[in-house]
C-alpha cells in the first residue's frame, strides 16, 4: 500500500461516565489565543544518538524543536483560567503527582484549542510529516501540575507513549523558582541501561530549554526523546500543557501503549479509547486498501494484505485482554 493520509477520527459525541463539563468558560479563539511562531532550530534523532536503523523504523527522522510561540497573551491567560479550573480533577500516577488527564472531555477550550487545525498544520511542517490530533481523547490536553512538595519532580525520566507531542508553558516559568523542562541528548536505550545500573544520567548532555513565557512551547518525538520536569525550588505554581499527535499515514506502525494508559486513565475510558483508535486505524487502513488495489494476478500479496489486517485485529484483541497490573515505565530521578 502506498501513502494514505487518514480521515481524521471525530472527537467521542458521548461523555464517559464520571466526566461532566465544566460550565463557565472562555471561548477558544484561533484568532485571538493563537500566536504561531515557527521554531528556529530542529534537532534530529541522529544528534540525540540514534543509529540510522533505529531512525527508519520511525516515521520521521525529527527529535525536538527548539523553544517557539503557540500562544498569544490573551490565549495564555484564558489556558490559565482553564487549567484553574480544571485543577479540581487532578490525578497521581506512579510517575507524576498531579496531573489532569481527559480535560478535552470537560473543557470545550481545551478540546477546541488541542483538535485546532491550524496548530496541527503547524506541528506538521515542523516534525516533517502530516500529522493529526492524537485520536485518544485521554492524550490530549494532559496538564501537570506541581507537587504539594517543593522539590518533588513534577515527572520522572521517561519517554512518552505516544509519538508526537508538544510541551507548553501555562504558568510563566519566569515566575517560579526551577520547574524546568529538560530532554536529554542521549537515546532511551542509554537512559534505561543507567537507570537499572543506578547511574545518573550525564548532567552534561541535559538541556534545559529558556522557557521566556507562558504559551511557549517545544514540540518532540516523545516515545524517542528522554524528558522530565523538574520540581521546583521554592513555593510557587507552574502547570504545563501537552498536546499529541499521530501520524496521518497510517501505514506506519501503532505506537499507543494501551498497558500503560491502562494503569494512568480510569478503565472504561483507557479501554474504550483504544478500541476506538484501533477501529479507526483498521477501517482507514481497508479504505487505503480499497483505494489502491491495482488489478493483478499475484494473489499471494492481496493474501498478504488480509493476513495483515488479521493480525493487526488479533493483536489488539490480546491487548485489550492483557492490560492488567504492570509497572509505569519511567527512568526515575537521575
Ligand atoms: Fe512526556
Amino acid at each position: 500500500m502506498s501513502e494514505y493520509l487518514a480521515k481524521p477520527l471525530a472527537f467521542p459525541q458521548t461523555m464517559p461516565a464520571g466526566y461532566t463539563a465544566l460550565e463557565d468558560e472562555p471561548r477558544f479563539d484561533p484568532e485571538r489565543h493563537l500566536q504561531i511562531e515557527m521554531p528556529e532550530r530542529v534537532i534530529s534523532l541522529a544528534e540525540f544518538g540514534y543509529s540510522d536503523d533505529e531512525i527508519t523504523a520511525c516515521p520521521t527522522p525529527f527529535g525536538a524543536t527548539s523553544v517557539f510561540r503557540l500562544l498569544s497573551d490573551e490565549g495564555a491567560a484564558a489556558l490559565l483560567e482553564v487549567a484553574g479550573k480544571l485543577e479540581a480533577f487532578t490525578t497521581s500516577n506512579a510517575r507524576i503527582a498531579r496531573n489532569v488527564r481527559g480535560g478535552a472531555y470537560r473543557s470545550k477550550f481545551l478540546r477546541d484549542l488541542c483538535l485546532c487545525p491550524e496548530i496541527t498544520n503547524a506541528m506538521s511542517q515542523i516534525a516533517g510529516l502530516p500529522l493529526l490530533p492524537h485520536t485518544l481523547p485521554h492524550q490530549l490536553g494532559h496538564l501537570n501540575y506541581n507537587p504539594k512538595v517543593v522539590g518533588e519532580n513534577v515527572d520522572k525520566w521517561h519517554v512518552d507513549t505516544l509519538r508526537f507531542d508538544y510541551v507548553m508553558f501555562v504558568t510563566d516559568p519566569k515566575s517560579v523558582e526551577g520547574g524546568e523542562f529538560q530532554y536529554y541528548l542521549g537515546t532511551k536505550e542509554e537512559a534505561s541501561d543507567r537507570a537499572k545500573r543506578g547511574k545518573p544520567l550525564d548532567p552534561d548532555r541535559i538541556v534545559s530549554p529558556d522557557m521566556p513565557g507562558p504559551g511557549y512551547a517545544v514540540l518532540q518525538q516523545g516515545n524517542m526523546v528522554v524528558h522530565r520536569a523538574k520540581g521546583l525550588s521554592a513555593p510557587g505554581n507552574r502547570i504545563t500543557m501537552v498536546n499529541g499527535y499521530v501520524p496521518q499515514d497510517i501505514r506506519f506502525p501503532d505506537f499507543t501503549r494501551f498497558d500503560q494508559l491502562y494503569m494512568v486513565d480510569p478503565p472504561h475510558c483507557a479501554s474504550t479509547e483504544f478500541a476506538r483508535h484501533m477501529a479507526w486505524m483498521a477501517r482507514e487502513r481497508l479504505d487505503g486498501d480499497l483505494a489502491t488495489l491495482p488489478f493483478t494476478d499475484d494473489k499471494e500479496r492481496l493474501a498478504a494484505q488480509f493476513d495483515e489486517m488479521s493480525a493487526l485485529l488479533a493483536d489488539t484483541a490480546a491487548r485489550l485482554r492483557a492490560a492488567g497490573e504492570v509497572e509505569v515505565e519511567h527512568f526515575g530521578d537521575g
